[in-house]
C-alpha cells in the first residue's frame, strides 16, 4: 500500500433507523484488514467534552433552541477537529465517523430551518475539514422510523421531532449529495442489511482503489 502524506476522513451519515451502526461496523473490519490504522468516532461526541455536550443536547428534559442545538453541535465538533481528527490525520490515520458537518447542514439547516450561510461561517471557523468520503444511507422516512420503534427504548430529544422535521432532514442531505457528487456516495438503505452493508463496502472497495 502507498503512504499517503495525509490519512483519509471518511463520514457516514443518514436519518434516524438508516442503518449506520452496522455499516459502519463492516467499514471497520474492511479498512483495518488492509493494514491502515484506524480512529472511529461519532457526533456529536468522540471527546470528553463532546461526549458530555452529546449528553446535554439529546436529553428530552431540555427545551434547546435551535440556536443554541447548532452552537453546541459545532462546540463538540471544534472539540473533535482539534483533539482526534486533525492529530490523526497529520500522522497518516484515517478516521471512521459516525456523521460530521452533513449532519449540521440537514438537521439544524433542513431540520430546523436555519440560514445555510450561518452553518457555512461556523463550518469554515470551527471545523475547517472536509470528508474525503462520505456515505449516505438514505431511506424512507416511515421506514426508518419503524426500525427505531422495532428497536425498542426510550426516543432522545431529537428522535421525538414529528415527521415533517425528518422529511426535510432527508431532503437537505439527498441535497448536499447532489450538490458534491465526487464526495457523496448514496445508498439505498431500504434494502436488507446484507444488501445495504455489500453495497457500502462496493463503495468503499472503490474508494480504496482510487486512493492507493
Ligand atoms: P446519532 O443518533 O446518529 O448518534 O446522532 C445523534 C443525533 O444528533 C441525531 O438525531 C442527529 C443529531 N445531529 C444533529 O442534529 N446535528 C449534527 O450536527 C449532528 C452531528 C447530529
Amino acid at each position: 500500500m502507498k503512504a499517503h502524506a495525509r490519512g483519509r476522513l471518511i463520514s457516514v451519515e443518514g436519518g434516524e433507523g438508516a442503518g449506520k451502526s452496522s455499516a459502519m461496523a463492516a467499514m471497520r473490519a474492511a479498512i483495518v484488514a488492509r493494514g491502515v490504522e484506524l480512529v472511529q468516532t461519532r457526533e456529536p461526541g468522540g471527546t470528553p467534552v463532546g461526549e458530555a455536550i452529546r449528553q446535554l443536547l439529546l436529553d428530552p428534559a431540555h427545551g434547546i433552541v435551535a440556536e443554541s442545538e447548532l452552537l453546541l453541535m459545532f462546540a463538540a465538533r471544534a472539540q473533535l477537529v482539534r483533539e482526534v481528527i486533525a492529530p490523526a490525520l497529520q500522522r497518516g490515520a484515517w478516521v471512521l465517523t459516525d456523521r460530521f458537518t452533513d449532519a449540521s447542514f440537514a438537521y439544524q439547516g433542513g431540520g430546523r430551518g436555519i440560514d445555510e450561510a450561518h452553518i457555512a461561517e461556523l463550518e469554515r471557523w470551527a471545523a475547517a475539514i472536509k470528508p474525503d468520503l462520505t456515505l449516505l444511507l438514505d431511506v424512507d422516512v416511515q421506514q426508518g422510523h419503524a426500525r427505531l420503534a422495532g428497536r425498542g427504548g426510550d426516543r432522545d430529544r431529537i428522535e421525538r421531532e414529528r415527521e415533517d422535521f425528518f422529511e426535510r432532514v432527508r431532503a437537505a442531505y439527498r441535497r448536499r449529495a447532489v450538490a458534491e457528487p465526487q464526495r457523496f456516495r448514496v445508498i439505498d438503505a431500504s434494502q436488507a442489511r446484507e444488501a445495504v452493508t455489500a453495497a457500502v463496502l462496493a463503495v468503499l472497495d472503490e474508494a480504496l482503489s482510487r486512493w492507493t
